[in-house]
């Protein structure tokens, strides 16, 4: 199968996934759940859940056992975005092509839809139906997503975003922060997919995780190079975004180009990582380029 076929399949099955997650939802507060949809299910990569199947496949685990991590990274991540925009964080009004959460509905409802989609994606993780064999693996699941979504991982990188905002910064700092606010989130799908696993070395989990690490922090490498190169109407978000509000970025740290070799040289580490597994790696290796290649 190649890249754009797995990106198909794996963007159908989690889009399937969570509209059935947000459909089954009560109509207590019918704006909320209108927020939740808006948010989740108006567009968006869904570069996580391609990473979970993937690395999931290439483990050989059953793509049902992977469809409950997939929809819950997915929801974290939609989570994540909605907060991130908000006036208090980089107050943009553009995402995925379309009005941000609070500017479609408003402050109080984007800051709920963040919060429940976040707490969703907790009660998918435990609900889903996992084989039985694997049925004492959901806690170490919960376990992966709240340490990668929380004050160790993505919610702990945004707020050094914001102390680094209108600072100087050291680049390992830079690498720190931004290994936590993006690298944790789409390391915790390799992670999930390898606590699935039922045969994985220690070597070779190493050599993913260290896969994982590289293209996490690749990831919001080329994410900082998009704010200046891209075009919005490509990109679905405000271009220059980070320019404006002074953000500390690989660009404005490095300049463009070195940003760039930076990146090349991040692309090289994660294949090296990923040519050490005795897997067929194909599919990562996709992923990998796209990742560095992407344009939006
Ligand atoms: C954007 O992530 C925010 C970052 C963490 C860099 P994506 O580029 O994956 O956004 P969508 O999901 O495709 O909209
Ligand atoms: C966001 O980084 C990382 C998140 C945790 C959402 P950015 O602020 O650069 O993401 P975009 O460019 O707005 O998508
Ligand atoms: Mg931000
Ligand atoms: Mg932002
Ligand atoms: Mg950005």
């Amino acid at each position: 199968m190649n890249l754009t076929t797995f990106q198909q399949t794996s963007r159908d099955r989690v889009n399937s996934s969570l509209s059935q997650t947000i459909n089954a939802l009560p109509e207590h507060s019918e704006t909320l759940k209108q927020a939740m949809e808006y948010a989740l299910l108006i567009g968006g990569k869904r570069m996580r859940p391609f990473l979970v199947y993937a690395t999931g496949k290439m483990l050989s685990v059953q793509e049902k056992d992977l469809d409950g991590p997939a929809a819950a990274i997915e929801a974290i991540h939609a989570y994540s975005l909605i907060h991130d925009d908000l006036p208090a964080m980089d107050d943009d009004d553009l995402r995925r092509g379309h009005p941000t959460c609070h500017i479609q509905f408003d402050e109080a409802t984007a800051i709920l839809a963040g919060d429940a989609l976040q707490t969703l994606a907790f009660e998918i993780l435990c609900d889903y139906p996992l084989s039985s064999e694997l049925a004492l693996k959901r806690i170490e699941l919960v376990k992966i997503v709240s340490q990668a979504a929380g004050y160790h991982g993505m919610c702990g990188g945004q707020a050094m975003d914001l102390a680094a905002t209108d600072q100087h910064i050291t680049q390992q700092q830079l690498a720190d922060l931004h290994g936590k606010k993006t690298g944790a989130l789409l390391s915790a799908c390799v992670e999930m997919a390898i606590a699935l696993a039922t045969d994985i070395t220690p070597e070779s989990r190493q050599n993913l995780m260290i896969f994982a690490n590289t293209i996490g922090l690749a990831f919001q490498v080329q994410d900082d190079i998009l704010d200046v190169v891209a075009d919005s109407t490509v990109l679905g978000k405000p271009q220059g975004s980070d320019q404006a509000q002074n953000k500390s970025t690989y660009p404005a740290m490095l300049g463009l180009e070195q940003a760039q070799a930076y990146l090349d040289g991040l692309h090289q580490q994660a294949l090296q990582a990923l040519r050490a597994l005795p897997y067929n790696t194909q599919m990562l290796v996709s992923f990998t380029d796209f990742v560095i290649h992407r344009t939006y």
